[in-house]
């Protein structure tokens, strides 16, 4: 049997060059060879969003069509909405036997959220975040989980409960595997860690031309450069990182690279480079995007399916878990 891969968002808003590099480009690729899920996590969303949710369809629309985009091909892989696939939410509350409480509230993404968020207290909801998203990878039976590296503590944590179920009951589920993108974490244009869209430091699949220059211009980065004559550093620039990551011209990131360091190239020079490079990765995902946003009900069709399809997927797995669990099922009764 081909290999599965899961993977999603939650559709809290549009994405961007760090969404690329950390999953989507490996998105792009596997879904040539791979079986692929990918999931919008509309209640995992609700973890932390929970009101004022009118922006949660169009966000909806707009992963879609980021995905889109950037090529993922629906006809080559199932798109679907978390909660049109309720089995997930059974196989959540099974589960959520097999994990303890500490267990959770060790998990490093839980006080960041909280941190970053500004959350006291955790709700029960949140705290079991990680199950539920255990619950998703495991309802495909998915054997690689493509994801920015912040995720890899959830993918742990789905192994974790995999093993403990196989041990417990039967043999059900694979163990899978988190892989993360080759630049695991892209700077914001900050220079703060991660590029993230709660901190306000990011550039969007979606961003016009006129947008990016302006993100680009402001971007951080030598700090310990005042002049352009002054030797600069390399490593850990943003700019530099996003060199490596978008600048297809090999030759010319290594020449810049040479004369930042001896301190013979000024940073809008740098910066000009890296907007033509940005420039010619951006286009034909806008154009792309252009082409689907105008096919009338394109989005909506492509829930519909890839949730049906997900759906069927999801009974099958469940079926699988109460037989070895020697839960009954329908189906158990109507031959009676
Ligand atoms: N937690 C993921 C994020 O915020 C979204 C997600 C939900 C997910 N379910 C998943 C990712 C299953 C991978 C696999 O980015």
């Amino acid at each position: 049997m081909k290999k599965r891969i899961l993977t999603g968002d939650r559709p809290t808003g549009k994405l961007h060059l760090g969404h690329y590099v950390g999953t989507l480009k490996n998105r792009v690729r596997l879904q040539e060879e791979f079986d692929c899920f990918f999931i919008i996590a509309d209640l995992h969303m609700l973890t932390t969003k929970y009101q004022d949710l009118k922006q949660v369809k169009p966000n909806i629309r707009d992963l879609v069509l980021d995905y889109l985009s950037v090529g993922i091909d629906p006809r080559k892989c199932v798109i679907y909405l978390q909660s049109l696939v309720p089995q997930v939410t059974e196989l959540f509350t099974i589960f959520s036997m097999l994990v303890s409480v500490p267990r959770l509230q060790r998990v490093p993404t839980l006080k960041e959220v909280m941190g970053d968020l500004k959350i006291e207290t955790a709700s029960l909801g949140l705290l079991s975040y990680p199950v539920l998203q255990a619950a998703d990878i495991l309802m495909v039976r998915a054997n690689l989980v493509p994801v920015g590296k912040d995720q890899a503590s959830h993918v742990e944590l789905t192994r974790e409960v995999a093993m403990r179920f196989n041990s417990l009951y039967k043999e059900v589920f694979p163990l899978p595997e988190a892989l993360i993108g080759e630049i695991p974490t892209l700077p914001g244009i900050d220079g703060k860690a991660k590029m993230s869209k709660s901190l306000d430091n990011a550039i969007y699949l979606s961003d016009a031309p006129k947008e990016v220059r302006e993100k680009v211009m402001r971007m951080y980065t030598d700090p310990t450069r005042l002049r352009s004559t002054d030797p600069g550093h390399v490593e850990g620039n943003p700019v530099f990182i996003y060199h490596e990551a978008f600048n297809k011209n090999e030759e010319e990131v290594k020449d810049l690279k040479e004369r930042y360091r001896k301190g013979k190239v000024g940073d809008v020079e740098v910066k000009e480079r890296l907007i033509e490079a940005l420039e010619n990765f951006l286009n034909p995902i806008r154009t792309r995007r252009g082409k689907f946003e105008e096919t009338p009900d394109l989005v909506e069709k492509i829930i519909l399916d890839g949730s049906e399809r997900a759906r069927q997927e999801a009974q099958k797995t469940l079926d699988l878990a109460k037989e070895a669990m020697g839960l009954q099922s329908l189906a158990d009764f109507r031959k009676k």
